[in-house]
């Protein structure tokens, strides 16, 4: 034990003789937030959050953290619940505890920068709809980002928490970029911007306890603002990271209540609060009134979400993390992708080839969204790649990064990769060196004219200039223009029940039994649940009678068969690997004309899909003339978006899909002759 940490208590009467803390350690509970973002896709809704919030305000936590990251974007797009409105509902819940949200900087709560006016009247709404805490970070560590949104946070006289992403390019942390002089010095620039606080964002679990200990020490002995640790679990160092910086003197620490906790999640809090008590930083939480909590979440809360964990795997730790620095999203990103390619067997390269690309970008954090830019690259190189070319297919983002548009990166990008990226790139083939904002035009008279009516008011306004397309048909749902889907609808607790019942059934082999009495007649209110058995697939029928469900058909299914095209009442996500179908069927070529039959009818030089995506556009239309190299179409895979070069020069003599349709892999997209 560190000489910093001292017992206070012996015996274990643990309310009479529990002293207080001198100097007690402060917890965040991420639970609301990044507690459901990591382990079930964000899936967490309000009402869901309604019977622990009055409960989690009595624990004395320092903040917690409720809003921000991807739950804006994902309320709004699945759940059919205002982003806005959350934070209003939870207020009047949780009185004494402030609130925390995570801004990604310029980037606000979507992926790309956004143009100053929209940053500037996002923060001041966010203001003026009770945030407390803006922990703010950008993926490059480049503060200008944050030039925009630090003085709005600080003229409505709130706390601005400024993030250092924490990565790394050696297993330990050091080198020649991410030493601690570089995190000192980001410390320093961020105590400069007038940071309340500063957070070391571990967002990869990558932090090891030791180097903790000497970050945390030489962060407190260079800056004045109390010092926060923010260090993801995954790798499953956390716990003993955590235990480190206390000991090194860390002032605030994130945490989970134990039901949202480890995994790519955080540890939970309370081995934390036993770990401490009786000492001088004890927490001076109740762990009773943690257990009281915990089992509202495990008995009626959890149960929702459970089809949403990724359970396939035995381990809860994610090794790769220690033997790559892969973030464990960007891991299986990775692997999707090659999967899609029927190139699984290239993942060893794509090991060895990541290093450098990231190193060629700029040595850039690995974080959304730059772990998917590097990541997706990557994956090109080592598909697309040949002895005399590298870079032969390079991403619509990394042509962005290039120009400067998210910002400085750490170290120069390469020369050559630069210039080939920006060859014939739409803003110019010279980078930028200004803060990227500078660059953008205004959006927010634009997005309020083009919503018009839709928007009652600015945060609706808002909605629509973040999520263009998601946002305008939220607000219709909103606004009762349009029925929203069976799918954005909650999922009760009878569902999840019911659901698991039929699980067990379904393995036991039990639903195949006939009964005995009459089969009733399946009503109209019946509902169709889809329930997965390793590889078989049953299609179930339940007809609630007397509050517990009765099956009336059960339709096995050939695996890989289609899957009913309407989304079923229940989120059909039971099983991740039961989705494979449908994401295998709707990525079917869909050629605009059914009877063409385009290499075969069109004499010309075809242009395929190197790989499976979706059409974002065409920049060539049927008679175009066309050279050779120049983008004929752009096609997003895995989000990103890859320009497509003529392989001949000639005339467009076909256009075989559009905007939006899906394409498989050596889809005949054009015809040049
Ligand atoms: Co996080």
């Amino acid at each position: 034990m560190s000489e910093d940490i001292q017992v206070k208590m012996t015996t274990m009467n643990y309310d009479k003789e529990r002293p207080t803390a001198e100097n007690p350690v402060k917890v965040e509970d991420l639970s609301l937030r990044d507690g459901h973002q990591s382990l079930f896709a964000t899936r967490g809704r309000t009402e869901d959050m309604i019977p622990v919030a009055e409960m989690m305000d009595d624990v004395g936590f320092w903040a917690m953290e409720v809003w921000g990251g991807a739950t804006f974007d994902t309320m709004h797009r699945f759940l059919n619940e205002d982003p806005w409105e959350r934070m209003r509902t939870l207020k009047r819940y949780v009185k004494k505890t402030p609130f925390s949200m995570l801004l990604r900087a310029q980037n606000l709560v979507g992926y790309r920068n956004y143009a100053d006016d929209v940053a500037k009247a996002f923060v001041e709404r966010t203001c003026e709809n009770g945030m407390d805490i803006f922990r703010t970070f950008d993926a490059l560590n480049d503060y200008r980002n944050f030039e925009t949104v630090v003085p709005v946070i600080k003229e409505y006289g709130k706390h601005f928490q400024g993030c250092m992403c924490y990565t790394m390019t050696e297993p330990r942390m050091g080198g020649e970029v991410y030493n601690i002089d570089y995190y000192i010095n980001k410390a320093k620039a961020l105590e400069n911007m007038g940071a309340d606080s500063i957070c070391v964002k571990d967002m990869a679990g990558l932090l090891a306890p030791y180097d903790a200990f000497h970050l945390i020490k030489a962060l407190k002995a260079a800056v004045k603002p109390p010092i926060h640790l923010h260090s993801h679990f995954t790798s499953g160092m956390s716990p003993m990271t955590h235990l480190k910086a206390i000991e090194a003197g860390v002032d605030i620490i994130d945490t989970c209540m134990s039901p949202y906790a480890y995994r790519t999640c955080h540890a939970a809090i309370e081995p934390l609060v036993m770990t401490l008590l009786g000492t001088n930083r004890d927490t001076g939480f109740d762990i009773r009134l943690m257990a009281r909590i915990n089992e509202v979440l495990e008995k009626e809360i959890m149960p929702k979400y459970r089809h949403l964990l990724d359970d396939t795997k035995m381990s809860i730790i994610d090794i790769n993390v220690l033997l790559h620095q892969t973030p464990g999203g960007m891991l299986s990103n990775l692997v999707n992708q090659l999967r899609e390619m029927d190139a699984l067997d290239k993942i060893d390269q794509v090991y060895a080839e990541l290093p450098r690309v990231r190193k060629e970008l700029g040595q850039i954090p690995l974080v959304t969204p730059t772990s998917q830019i590097v990541g997706t690259q990557t994956v090109n190189n080592v598909l697309f790649d040949d002895k005399n070319e590298r870079y032969k297919m390079i991403t619509g983002q990394v042509k962005d990064l290039c120009y400067g548009l998210y910002g400085k990166t750490a170290i120069p990008i390469d020369p050559e990769v630069q210039k080939k990226a920006l060859k014939g790139y739409e803003r110019g083939e010279e980078p930028i060196v200004c803060r990227p904002a500078e660059v953008l035009e205004p959006e927010l008279e634009k997005a309020k004219a083009e919503i018009g009516d839709l928007a009652a008011d600015l945060d609706d306004a808002l909605i629509y200039a973040l999520y263009p397309v998601t946002g305008k048909r939220f607000l219709k749902w909103k606004y009762g223009k349009e029925q929203p889907p069976q799918d954005v609808q909650p999922r009760t607790l009878q569902d999840a029940m019911a659901e698991q019942e039929l699980l067990k059934k379904a393995k036991a082999g039990l639903l195949v039994e006939k009964s005995d009495k009459d089969r009733p007649e399946k009503s109209e209110s019946s509902r169709t649940f889809n329930v997965f058995v390793d590889d078989d697939y049953f299609e179930v029928a339940v007809d609630e009678v007397g509050g517990s469900p009765v099956v009336s058909y059960v339709q096995p299914m050939a695996a890989g068969m289609q899957m009913p095209a309407a989304a079923p009442p229940v989120a059909p996500a039971a099983a991740p690997a039961a989705q494979k179908p449908a994401a295998a069927e709707a990525k079917k070529a869909k050629p605009k004309t059914p009877a063409a039959a385009p290499a075969a009818a069109v004499e010309g030089t075809p242009l395929t899909a190197p790989m499976p995506g979706m059409i974002v556009k065409y920049e060539k239309n049927e008679g175009d003339a066309v050279n050779q190299g120049e983008t004929v179409v752009v096609l997003e895979a895995m989000k990103m978006e890859n320009a497509l070069p003529s392989p001949a020069s000639g005339t467009i003599k076909s256009v075989n899909f559009s905007s939006g349709d899906s394409v498989a892999k050596g889809d005949v997209l054009a015809v040049i002759g």
